[in-house]
């Protein structure tokens, strides 16, 4: 068969160059050999307009919903060759059937790509990417890309649409799940870590996925938090704090960027020239395809800068959109706009290009079914080794916000536990947003995990007493028995696992229904109680706060999220994971962050009646929990922070000694602030951190080697140099809790 393939397609393109012989002229061809690129060439010249609108278009099976549109066409279209890529198809014989009528039908035989959402994982599902981003462990992460890399292409896909690397400041837009949280220099890394995991160091090998990083630009931005809405920002904020992590992930070789549906600065990014084509093409030499998310094209006519759907495709290919993913702008415009002349030739074969690049970087020119063996697909979905890594990794994700006295880990000595709340057996939610292939019946509840880990003598009883989202109280009688009878409690609240993620966002996002009344009835029952929080978003616990005495935030921890929190709860695991979102005391601190300005009226805390200061009558401006916090069963303390500047080169070391009585890993985080420069500079800016093992009584040292080059930032013609002069250097268990020192850097 994959002989019989490669013969037709030497033929073909044989054919073409005696019939026409080519130069090879090769723009943005990094990855791809001459003869590739000769053989790609050869293509262009043979291919019609339909066909080269073809390679320009995806289309959606339809085996997952993921926007507001379905075509119902898309097999008549693939054999006309008109389907370049599908999406949200999977399993070895469905995409063996749909290659094959691409082969097999179309003219030209050009092999489809197949995408997926694999957000956080394929079959085996992680903790949600904000939750993983909590752990602060580079390596696990790059190892859940891996594996969700390793199962996608293990059922016939080669490109997932991630990772997502939007900036999120604000928690009342839903997707921030899908995120890294709200700091550039940490999402900066973790893109790069994921773009790796996906697509390893071989794109052809058959087990990569081609990443495609995303929505460019700023989607993460929308006012008010509410999904789709307008972004409208500075320059430099979009310089300094939005752009860098789709640059990261072009630096690392992502193969694709999505565009997002918002507008910046009045021009929506799916027809801004300057966003797709003089920054991300010519500025930063990104060489792989540009595709737009579900419809964007068509939204351009709503958006109100393009009067019907040929203005609206003209719009985007002007501007780079290489493929239109849904919308079948392309498809309906292209080549009467060409014949209208008004696009050219060369704007279709630069944008057919990309996509047949690609395709041969995936290898699927040598064997279109390369992803499609059944073999595979039996022994690498959820295999043991997949379902032991994600139970770590959803450890490792948990932040403990609060413990007194010690209530976590759950005592040896307890003989009943009662789990109570809505998310305590409900597997459906287990998954979070954005599952992929994941199945939600396979997933190990909290319930489960408890049952799983403790021994027989202690008996586990479990009330739901509410659901998660209305106002029925029925069951609290029933839960409030439940607490009474045991002799420790766990209360599993929070969001359902439809809650945030994209069009999800909610204006209030304290925990909804009346799940805070269940907290207090069960708390004041005055036994042991631990929270254990199940939630897309950083929520406004402020009431729980002030209620429990001990609060595990979970995220939402995939397949294997029982069994990782209980080996949190019963304290097998010494939990490590820091918030890499804020989290508000209420809506109204909105948007809050730590890397946020001094203002020329600072609130000083020292100076609490000040009235002519930046600061809210009713409220403190202090988060509920700080960016970079999390607790541990342990206890670090910080001291001897020292510093040397040596010409470029800064120099920081810190002594951490774990002075609680077990061993504990620790994330060590450095920021600085720039104290005086031309452009005004955050009060703390995240420039490192190390997660570090320390055992019990250790004493560790940790050093940071700072460059100038780490001082730089955007200035207003957009250029990026650092100033000489004082600067603080901290460091510290989180944001908010630091040691400090000054220096002087000429
Ligand atoms: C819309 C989402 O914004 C995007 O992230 C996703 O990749 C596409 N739908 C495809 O499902």
């Amino acid at each position: 068969m994959q002989n019989m393939y490669k013969l037709k397609i030497a033929v073909i393109i044989w054919m073409m160059l005696i019939s026409d012989a080519v130069q090879s002229q090769n723009p943005g061809d990094q990855g791809i050999s001459s003869s590739d690129n000769f053989k790609i060439e050869a293509l262009l010249r043979t291919m019609t307009i339909d066909e080269k609108v073809g390679q320009l278009s995806l289309f959606i099976s339809g085996w997952d919903v993921t926007g507001p549109t379905l075509n119902n066409n898309y097999k008549k279209l693939i054999k006309e060759g008109k389907v370049g890529a599908i999406f949200n198809a999977y399993t070895v014989d469905y995409v063996r059937e749909l290659q094959k009528m691409a082969l097999d039908e179309s003219r030209l035989k050009i092999p489809l790509i197949f995408g997926y959402d694999v957000i956080h994982g394929h079959r085996t599902i992680f903790p949600i990417p904000l939750g993983q981003a909590c752990s602060w462990d580079l390596a696990a992460i790059e190892k859940s890309e891996r594996i969700a890399a390793q199962e996608a292409t293990a059922e016939g896909l080669n490109w997932t649409f991630a990772p997502m690397v939007d900036i999120t400041r604000d928690p009342r837009w839903g997707r921030v799940d899908e995120g890294a949280g709200e700091d550039t220099w940490l999402d900066c890394a973790i893109a790069q870590a994921r773009v790796k995991g996906f697509q390893g160091t071989d794109l052809a090998a058959n087990n990569t996925l081609l990443a495609c990083a995303k929505h460019f630009a700023a989607y993460g931005a929308p006012q008010a938090g509410r999904d789709y809405n307008t972004v409208d920002m500075s320059q430099l904020s979009l310089y300094e704090w939005y752009l860098p992590p789709y640059k990261a992930c072009v630096d690392a070789g992502v193969g694709s960027v999505m565009t997002s549906f918002n507008e910046i600065a009045g021009v929506p990014s799916t027809s801004n020239k300057w966003l797709l084509t003089d920054l991300l093409r010519n500025s930063w030499g990104f060489k792989g395809f540009v595709v737009t998310d579900f419809t964007a094209i068509n939204e351009l006519i709503p958006h109100g800068v393009a009067t019907d759907l040929k203005e609206a495709a003209k719009l985007a290919l002007n501007a780079g959109v290489d493929m239109d993913m849904q919308g079948s702008a392309y498809l309906n415009s292209l080549a009467d706009l060409y014949n209208g002349k008004k696009i050219t030739m060369k704007q279709l074969d630069d944008a057919v290009r990309v996509v047949l690049q690609a395709k041969f970087k995936l290898g699927l020119f040598d064997d279109p079914y390369r992803y499609c063996n059944k073999e595979r697909q039996e022994k690498e979905l959820m295999t043991p080794e997949s379902q032991s890594f994600a139970r770590k990794f959803v450890a490792q994700s948990c932040v403990l916000l609060k413990n007194q006295k010690q209530t976590l880990p759950i005592p040896a000595t307890v003989r009943t536990i009662a789990l109570i709340g809505p998310l305590g057996d409900s597997k459906k939610d287990m998954l979070g947003n954005w599952s992929a292939a994941g199945e939600s019946e396979k997933c190990v509840t909290l319930l489960e995990g408890i049952k799983n880990r403790v021994n027989k003598n202690v008996s586990v009883i479990y009330e739901k007493g509410c659901n998660a989202n209305d106002r029925d109280k029925s069951s609290f009688g029933n839960a409030l028995k439940a607490a009474s009878s045991a002799d420790y409690v766990i209360l599993a609240l929070g969001e359902e696992g439809g809650m945030s993620g994209e069009a999800s966002s909610r204006s209030n996002i304290d925990l909804p229904g009346v799940q805070n009344e269940l907290a207090e009835i069960i708390i004041n029952t005055g036994k042991p109680v631990a929270v254990v929080l199940f939630n897309g978003r950083p929520l406004t616990i402020t009431k729980l706060n002030t209620l429990a005495p001990a609060i595990l935030e979970s995220w939402f921890g995939g397949t294997q999220a029982g069994n990782g929190i209980a080996d949190v709860l019963l304290g097998d695991v010494n939990p490590s994971g820091k918030l890499t979102m804020t989290f508000p005391r209420n809506e109204g601190q909105i948007p809050i962050f730590y890397n946020a300005k001094n203002t020329g009226r600072p609130y000083n805390p020292a100076d609490p009646g000040a009235k002519y200061v930046s600061r809210y009558l009713d409220c403190s401006n202090d988060p509920l929990f700080p960016f970079g916090y999390g607790l541990s069963y342990t206890s670090f303390t910080y001291s001897n922070l020292a510093t040397t500047v040596e010409g470029s080169k800064i120099n920081v070391t810190v002594q951490v000694t774990n002075s609680g009585n077990r061993d504990g890993e620790e994330v060590v985080q450095l920021y600085i602030r720039d104290k005086v420069g031309s452009v005004t500079r955050p009060l703390k800016e995240l420039k490192g951190f190390q997660k570090v093992l320390i055992t019990k009584g250790e004493i560790k040292t940790i050093e940071f080697n700072l460059t100038t080059a780490d001082l730089a930032f955007y200035h207003p013609d957009l250029k990026k140099y650092w100033e000489p002069g004082e600067f603080v250097v901290y460091v510290g268990t989180n944001s908010a809790e630091t040691i400090s020192k000054s220096i002087s850097v000429k």
